[in-house]
């Protein structure tokens, strides 16, 4: 998979490729991320990339012209499956979202900034909008992160046990049972016997069913 994310602030999406799942993915060659950043597409000679809404109002908007300008050269590349732009009014990102998504080869991501972008990027450049929650981050950055990190770990060869995305909450519509480790004895707080017993069968069926009661007591609205 290759994704390539544009932002206005690239120093943001440093850290989270940097370490542990993703940068594996990354040096294993199985996800390819190249972050952009958006000045160099700039033809104004500050290399804004922003500007005063047109009717006035506090907040300044995104041009459309450095963004077009870097989708348009990372076109001349690739042919991409989706062009996404995250946005907090966008379809709400979830599990089967994630699911589809790993699946794709090539995607942009833009990230907004400040009042957002020019509306004509979201009309005529980008395929799809996506939020991470209904709550207001202060850029699409953070959100870029979130959304690639939970694709990313999908993917074939990502995770060493690739039964432990398939465990995932809401993989099969629940969230996941309890964990323990060792001690199976704290401070007189026990650990349930059966996860004792050896017993592999015994022990998945408690495992459903805990799945199955923490989904109705915490999460009713998910559907197994
Ligand atoms: N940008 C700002 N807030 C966001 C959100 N909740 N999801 C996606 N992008 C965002």
């Amino acid at each position: 998979m290759h994704i390539d994310i544009i932002t206005c602030l690239p120093k943001l999406l440093e850290s989270p490729f940097a370490d542990s799942i993703l940068k594996r993915a990354i040096d294993k060659g199985i996800v390819e991320l190249t972050v952009h950043d958006l000045r160099p597409f700039s033809t104004n000679k500050h290399h804004a990339t922003d500007d005063y809404a047109f009717g006035g109002g506090a907040g300044m908007v995104m041009m459309i012209e450095p963004i077009d300008r870097c989708i348009s050269s990372l076109k001349e590349h690739r042919q991409y499956d989706e062009i996404i732009y995250m946005s907090p009014d966008g379809e709400l990102f979830t599990q089967s979202l994630a699911n589809q998504l790993s699946l794709k080869k090539n995607l942009i991501l833009l990230c907004g900034h400040y009042k957002g972008v020019d509306e004509r990027v979201r009309e005529h450049l980008v395929t799809r909008e996506i939020s991470i929650g209904d709550y207001v981050l202060s850029g699409g950055e953070l959100a870029a992160a979130v959304l690639c990190d939970s694709i990313i770990r999908l993917i074939p060869g990502v995770l060493s046990d690739e039964t432990s995305a398939l465990t995932d909450s809401f993989q099969d519509g629940l969230v996941a049972p309890p964990v323990y480790t060792r001690p199976a004895d704290y401070k007189g707080w026990k650990i349930p016997e059966v996860l004792l017993s050896g017993h592999g069968a015994k022990i998945e069926e408690w495992r459903h069913d805990m799945a199955l009661e923490r989904t109705k007591q915490r999460r009713p609205g998910l559907t197994p």
